[in-house]
């Protein structure tokens, strides 16, 4: 891949928790600006571990990456702050959709606008902007994020997060919890985000059917290390990766019936 597409880097990555803990240990992957990369793996293979680290935010969890090399757009992210990587761009939806309960929908979303230097006017233009994308916040703009259904709270944290104009959007298990209609309405806005406005998204996800299904290209994790890269769709037809990377048992194969 040539130098200049690749919008984040990540080099041979290691890290560990409190010292002692080895949480990651060789992961490495490359994202192209404007492509959508899935990040799979099994429960603790490392995918959050690997998100954190991006937005440099292992050390308030008392991790630290110990080798390797992360660069998003030319910037060295270990050495920046997480407050300089959401101003450069790098801008992640946590797991859990993060928004606040007690304000309501639009004021979550102005909340988000409030990292950057925006005026007044702008603000009030990107929740518009936000509100053609997810009609359904616009709907819900005066209620309490607390009352609001699961889909609607991760579509407020997905909101929040565009409100900071970002180059990348990073998810960590944006289906978790959701009932799968939901899911699949969540994943065509961030195609169309991507297809439309040219945004570039990284996302984890143990729901692998419906990553692959929207991603571009998806790379495996395995206790910490990278150990598979491919097309989505390439990797949509093997049924092996399920059962030997994902944690998930591969359909059986149906054995015909007999007729006698
Ligand atoms: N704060 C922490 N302190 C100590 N160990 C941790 C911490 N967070 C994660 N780990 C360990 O690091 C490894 C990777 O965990 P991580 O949360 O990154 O996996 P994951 O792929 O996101 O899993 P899941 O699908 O369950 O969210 C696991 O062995 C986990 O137990
Ligand atoms: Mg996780």
């Amino acid at each position: 891949m040539a130098l200049e597409t690749t919008l984040l880097a990540v080099d041979d990555l290691k890290a560990t928790y409190i010292h002692a803990i080895t949480a990651l240990d060789g992961v490495g992957f490359h994202l192209a600006r404007g492509e959508i990369l899935a990040l799979l793996g099994a429960n603790g293979a490392g995918k959050t571990t690997t998100l954190k680290a991006l937005s440099n935010l292992l050390p308030a969890e008392r991790g630290q990456v110990v080798s390797g090399s992360i660069r998003f757009d030319g910037l060295d992210v270990l050495r920046t702050s997480p407050a300089a990587l959401v101003r450069a761009g790098l801008v992640q939806v946590l797991e859990g959709r993060h928004c606040f309960r007690s304000l309501t929908v639009e004021e979550n979303l102005v909340s988000g606008g409030l990292g950057r230097s925006g005026t007044r006017a702008e603000i009030a233009e990107d929740i518009e902007k936000i509100y053609a994308h997810f009609p359904r916040l616009k709907e819900k703009r005066r209620a309490l994020s607390g009352l609001t259904s699961g889909g609607e709270q991760q579509m407020t944290a997905i909101g929040r997060a565009l409100m900071s104009r970002p180059r990348l959007l990073v998810l960590d298990e944006p289906s978790m919890g959701l009932a799968p209609l939901i899911v699949q309405d969540i994943f065509r806005k961030l195609r169309h985000l991507n297809r439309e406005e040219g945004l570039s998204i990284l996302v984890a996800e143990q729901n692998s059917a419906v990553a692959l299904k929207y991603a571009d290209r998806a790379i495996i994790l395995e206790n910490g290390a990278t150990v598979l890269t491919g097309d989505a769709q390439d990797l949509r037809g093997r049924d092996d990766i399920k059962s030997f990377y994902l944690g998930q048992r591969a359909v059986a194969p149906s054995i015909p019936a007999v007729v006698g």
